[in-house]
């Protein structure tokens, strides 16, 4: 089969990685990819929100099945664009990937439907939404409707803090028209956990799971980020948990999607929060996490070719999810300065160390050629991924790879998987 990988980051080059080792790849493309993705699949410069050129591409090489990364061009639609030219795509429709692309969607399918989340209001005017803080709790959230980056999540102590929040997302559109609409909820304490599975439209299987570190700095301090390192699987996310929440979020989410005719394939990606009263969601995602993927997915013993036509062709239930019986920790490796502001096109040395070595892997994220030389490109550059037969080696082997790699303003944080030493 010829595939077409959709997107530019980290989580791309691991599905890439993937894609090449499948026995069922003949060959393999990305747009508009990366330096790392560039060793293991054909990269063109294509935008991914740029359809019509993906969808021409894909003819042009005559794609058998196309996957999409990236939440954006999901929420969009072009899962439905490729459908429609009669081009195979791994990833939900865009009435289906609304569970990412709307907080409101998602809040009210999961109240309609019974499925454990924090308390909350949704608002689309910004007075209504002043008032009702008047007599709010504290601390509070408060989340734009769509995308942001990942940025649209704001925790107020205060009323002071919340009403400069509702000015931020509502009146000065920080986000965007993802700040057309506004959801307010209940502040949770807990465990964070993130647990990706496939879909198929009618049958969930999850893959193990994981826990991202969002902050920029070490001890969670600093500003949000795409995420600085990931491990897996999570010591809290325990027999109990899954048991819980294969009862009551999992199936119910995937069966709420199809009651309300947004049958979802393609990969749901739960957060969770595993609070007192027992786990709740935080917020869905309708694709691979980055930097969970980096970590989950080398873990993964089966052919992700055969699991995502699986998924698409509604038979998921006929395959056997299947993971490693040991651990992968991702250092991520960024410019000094990110997510603010930092410098690109840095040159990066080391990274042939890892051509050499067993189970350790060094996913692109920014990254870019400049002649021979690999340079920086992003604030994210690259996620250094180890196994090992635990946690606590998989850390050390991340870390120890990480001294393999050198650039200028390279920049991690050091306490990656720290919480492993508590459980
Ligand atoms: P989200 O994009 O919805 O995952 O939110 C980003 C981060 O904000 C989460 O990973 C949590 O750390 C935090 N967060 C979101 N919602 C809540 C909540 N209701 N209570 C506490 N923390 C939250
Ligand atoms: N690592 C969080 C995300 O992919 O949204």
């Amino acid at each position: 089969m010829n595939i077409l990988v959709v997107g530019s980051g980290g989580r791309e080059h691991v599905i890439c990685s993937c894609a090449a080792k499948s026995k069922k790849t003949d060959k393999l493309y990305c747009v508009p990819g990366n330096a790392g993705i560039a060793q293991v699949a054909e990269c063109a410069p294509i935008g991914a929100m740029e359809f019509d050129k993906i969808t021409v591409f894909a003819k042009e090489k005559e794609i058998d099945l196309v996957i999409v990364g990236m939440d954006d061009p999901l929420v969009g639609g072009l899962v439905d664009e490729l459908e429609a030219a009669g081009i195979r795509a791994f990833g939900p429709r865009k009435n289906a990937a609304i569970l990412e692309g709307s907080k409101a969607f998602s809040k009210d399918l999961m109240k309609k439907y019974h499925i454990p989340t924090a308390a909350y209001e949704n608002f689309t005017d910004a007075k209504e939404a002043l008032e009702y803080l008047e007599t709010a709790k504290f601390p509070i959230v408060l989340k734009a409707d769509g995308l942001a980056l990942g940025k649209g999540v704001l925790i107020c102590n205060n009323l002071e803090e919340a009403k400069d929040g509702v000015k931020t997302i509502m009146m000065d559109k920080k986000f965007g028209s993802a700040g057309n609409e506004m959801v307010i909820e209940e502040f949770m304490t807990g465990r964070e956990v993130s647990v990706l599975s496939f879909v198929d439209g009618t049958t969930i299987k999850t893959m193990t799971s994981a826990q991202d570190h969002k902050r920029a700095g070490d001890g969670d301090t600093g500003l949000n980020t795409g995420g600085m390192g990931t491990f897996s699987p999570s010591p809290f996310y325990t027999k109990e948990v899954d048991e819980f929440c294969k009862k009551y979020i999992y199936q119910p989410t995937v069966d709420a999607m199809k009651a309300e005719g947004r049958a979802f394939k393609g990969v749901i990606f739960f957060g969770l929060m595993l609070t007192e009263e027992g786990p709740k969601v935080l917020e869905y995602n309708a694709r691979f996490g980055d930097p969970e993927a980096q970590v989950v997915l080398p873990r993964m013993k089966n052919d992700l070719i055969e699991v995502a036509e699986a998924c698409i062709d509604g038979t998921l239930d006929q395959v056997d999810l299947q993971f490693e019986d040991n651990a992968a920790v991702c250092v991520v490796l960024a410019s000094e300065g990110y997510p603010v502001a930092y410098e690109k096109g840095i040159p990066i040395y080391g990274l042939e160390e890892f051509d050499k070595q067993e189970g350790y892997y060094c996913f692109h994220a920014g990254t870019k050629l400049d002649g021979e030389q690999f340079v920086t490109s992003g604030g994210r550059v690259l996620g250094i991924t180890a196994k090992g037969a635990d946690l606590k080696e998989a850390r050390a082997n991340a870390y120890a790879a990480t001294e393999w790699v050198q650039f200028e303003n390279k920049y991690m944080r050091h306490d990656i998987g720290k919480a492993i030493d508590e459980a």
